[in-house]
């Protein structure tokens, strides 16, 4: 058997697009508003920071009692600023002669809301200590764990912290330029946290069963050595191959099921049962009629499960027939059945004097005349 398709485990590295960050806090004065701030990331429609102070008449002066600071759409923000003129009472919104005030500030650039209002003078309101110089930005927090390799960081996420990546064994760095990272001083990481992957191109995914038939322990052998339906030409391991098989003739033979679970990925474990289960079939025990449909629905219905180790939708399917005799049941409903849970199947035909094969009956069982595979007596 030959497979042709190889995948590589390659995992997707999300790009982000880094947008504006504003701080982003509300308090009772300018200091208390940046001391808690936070920083946040603005999204995609959201271009300005923007500050929002308001005031009230307490004695003689305005007093500030509320200001609170965010991300704004640029439009929005313009607008709320220009409310800074409109008139409001015998002045404006913004104002330094009334009981009270609202006024806002827009600017564009990263964390450029800390401090006082940018945009208007505040003559009554003494300005603020310069607010305690933010806390430098630390990057975000990276993933725990760096799955099939390991990480250090010099400084975990404070600034100046830098990582190397590794990975074990076959696994390598994915992007390999992204071996180490750097957390810039404002917050962002200089690339993404690369992964480990394996390269092409030996790792194939899939699940595959195995049904089996012989009338004759001779065919038998012959069917054995014809060696490559037991041997994958692919890696086993969780993230690719591993098998199933089972015997059949006019019934599933149970005592020589193989389920995906037992050889849990190991295929040193899989031949080790294969040979205790399937290799010294007892033929005298075995039924003359070949019910090859009663097999593809025992695939369909139990060995393709998840609960006896099969994997989920995303894993391809594959399975294999294996005989040398024609089926005395109607396949097609059942092989039909297969295909329509997009399980690929494959026949091989075992053909010597006095074995024949109806070719409408190959059809319907392979599908496709591609995935019909003939040995004769002798060699393939
Ligand atoms: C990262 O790798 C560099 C170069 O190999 C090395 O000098 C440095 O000590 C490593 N840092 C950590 C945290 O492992
Ligand atoms: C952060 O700083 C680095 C290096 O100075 C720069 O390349 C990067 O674009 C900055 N990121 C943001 C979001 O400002
Ligand atoms: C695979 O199975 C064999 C035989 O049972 C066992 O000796 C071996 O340790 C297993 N390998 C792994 C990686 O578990």
């Amino acid at each position: 058997m030959r497979f042709f398709l190889f995948i590589a485990s390659l995992c997707t590295v999300a790009v982000a697009t880094e947008g504006l960050r504003c701080l982003q806090c509300r308090g009772k004065s300018i200091e208390e508003c940046d001391l808690s701030a936070s920083v946040e990331l603005c999204s995609f429609a959201e271009a300005s920071c923007e500050t929002e102070v308001r005031r009230v008449q307490v004695g003689s002066e305005l007093k500030v009692v509320g200001v609170s600071k965010q991300c704004k759409q640029k439009q929005a923000c313009e607008a709320n600023e220009a409310q800074n003129q409109m008139k409001s009472g015998p002045s404006t919104q913004c104002n330094e002669d009334q009981s009270n005030s609202v006024c806002r500030c827009c600017c564009n650039d990263d964390l450029c809301n800390e401090g006082p209002l940018t945009c208007t003078k505040m003559e009554s309101d003494p300005l603020p200590p310069a607010p305690a110089k933010l806390q430098s930005l630390t990057c975000p927090q990276q993933q725990a764990t760096l799955y099939h390799g390991q990480y250090s960081c010099t400084d975990g996420e404070e600034p100046g912290s830098v990582c190397n990546y590794s990975c074990n064994g076959e696994y390598e760095v994915y992007p390999s330029s992204d071996i180490s990272n750097t957390c810039h001083q404002n917050g962002s990481w200089e690339k993404p946290m690369p992964c480990c992957a394996r390269p092409c191109p030996e790792y194939l995914l899939y699940d595959y069963v195995q049904l089996f038939h012989a009338s004759s322990w001779e065919n038998w052998l012959a069917l054995l050595n014809m060696g490559d339906s037991i041997t994958y030409h692919s890696r086993w391991g969780p993230e690719s191959f591993q098998g199933s098989a089972v015997f059949f003739s006019d019934r599933v033979h149970e005592e020589t099921l193989i389920q995906f679970k037992e050889s849990n990925y190991n295929e040193t474990k899989f031949l080790e049962l294969f040979s205790e289960r399937l290799i010294d079939i007892d033929f005298d025990k075995m039924g003359q009629r070949v019910n090859t449909a009663t097999a593809l629905w025992y695939a369909s219905n139990y060995l393709f499960r998840e609960r006896v180790g099969a994997r989920d939708r995303r894993v391809p399917k594959m399975l294999a027939v294996i005989t040398d005799a024609e089926s005395h049941q109607d396949v097609q409903a059942a092989a039909e059945a297969l295909r329509r849970d997009g399980i690929l199947t494959y026949v091989y035909v075992y053909r010597n004097d006095i074995t024949k094969f109806d070719q409408a009956q190959l059809s319907h069982l392979a599908g496709d005349k591609n995935h019909i595979y003939e040995v004769q007596d002798g060699g393939t």
